[in-house]
C-alpha cells in the first residue's frame, strides 16, 4: 500500500484526476469505478477541467457504480445513480450508455447484486476504482464487520452511516434509506488499481485502522492492505494520527 500525504483536499483530487487521466492515455475505454459522498468532489472537477481543456479524451471512458441505495426511485436527486449521473457524467460529457450499475429498484434484490458482479466481469474488470471511506472505515456501504471476501449484496445501514448521510436528505434521517446495494469487499479488491482519498480530520482514525491497523473486518478499508497496487491519498489533517 503506498500512502500519499498531500496539503489539502483540492491537490489530492488534482493527483487523482491526473492519474485517471493517465489510465484513459493508455486505455481510453478505461472501466472508472467512482464513489459518491463529498470526498472524491475534487477528483471529478479536476478530471472535467483536464477533458474541458483538451488534456485528455475521456469520451469513450466507462464509469462503473460502487453502490446505491435500495428503494429510491433512479430519478430520485439522492439516488446514486442521480448523483454520479450529475456530478460525473454530464461533467465529463457521457451518457448513460457509458454507465454500469446495480438496479436500486430491482423487486429481485439479491439477482439485481448478482448482476451487476456478472456485469463488471463481463466489462473487463475495473480497471481503477475511486473510494472515499466512513469515519468508520467503510467502504462503498460495507459497513464494520463485513466480510472481506463479500460480493456485491444487499447490506443494512447503520444508525452512524444514516446520520452521516441524512445530510443529503434536508437533514432528515428518516428519508434516509435503511437498505443499500454495494460492491462487495471481495468484488472491489478485484479492480486493478484502488485509490482512497479522505480528507479532513474526521477522517483521521478511519485512515490510521485503514493503514497502520491489523487486516481487519471491523475496518473494512484496511482490506485495501490485500491489494498488490492500492494507493492510500489523505490530506494533512486525516493524516495526523498516523
Ligand atoms: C457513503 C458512501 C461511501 C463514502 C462515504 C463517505 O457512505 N457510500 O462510498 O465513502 O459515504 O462520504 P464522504 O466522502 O461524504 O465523507
Amino acid at each position: 500500500m503506498e500512502v500519499v500525504i498531500v496539503p489539502d483536499a483540492a491537490s489530492g483530487g488534482e493527483l487523482i484526476a491526473e492519474a485517471m487521466a493517465q489510465l484513459l492515455r493508455r486505455k481510453p475505454d478505461a472501466l472508472l469505478g467512482v464513489a459518491t459522498g463529498s470526498t472524491p468532489l475534487p477528483v471529478y472537477q479536476a478530471l472535467t477541467a483536464k477533458v474541458r481543456s483538451g488534456a485528455v479524451d475521456a469520451s469513450r471512458a466507462r464509469i462503473a457504480q460502487l453502490d446505491e441505495y435500495v428503494g429510491l426511485p433512479a430519478d430520485h436527486p439522492e439516488s446514486y445513480r442521480s448523483v454520479l449521473r450529475r456530478e460525473v457524467l454530464e461533467p465529463l460529457g457521457l451518457g448513460m450508455p457509458a454507465f454500469l450499475g446495480p438496479d436500486g429498484t430491482a423487486e429481485d434484490v439479491p439477482e439485481a447484486c448478482a448482476a451487476y458482479d456478472r456485469a463488471l466481469a463481463e466489462a473487463g474488470g475495473v480497471d481503477l476504482q475511486l473510494l472515499g471511506i466512513g469515519t468508520d472505515g467503510h467502504i462503498g456501504f460495507n459497513e464494520p464487520c463485513s466480510s472481506l471476501a463479500s460480493r456485491t449484496r444487499i447490506k443494512t445501514l447503520t444508525q452512524q452511516t444514516r446520520v452521516d448521510n441524512a445530510r443529503f436528505f434536508d437533514g432528515d434521517i428518516d428519508q434516509v434509506p435503511h437498505h443499500v446495494i454495494t460492491q462487495g469487499i471481495g468484488t472491489i479488491l478485484e479492480a486493478r488499481h484502488l485509490v482512497l482519498l479522505a480528507t479532513g480530520e474526521g477522517k483521521a482514525d478511519a485512515v490510521a485502522a485503514t493503514v497502520e491497523g491489523p487486516v481487519a473486518a471491523v475496518c473494512p478499508a484496511s482490506a485495501l492492505q490485500l491489494h498488490p497496487h492500492a494507493t492510500v491519498v489523505v490530506d494533512e489533517a486525516a493524516a495526523s494520527k498516523l
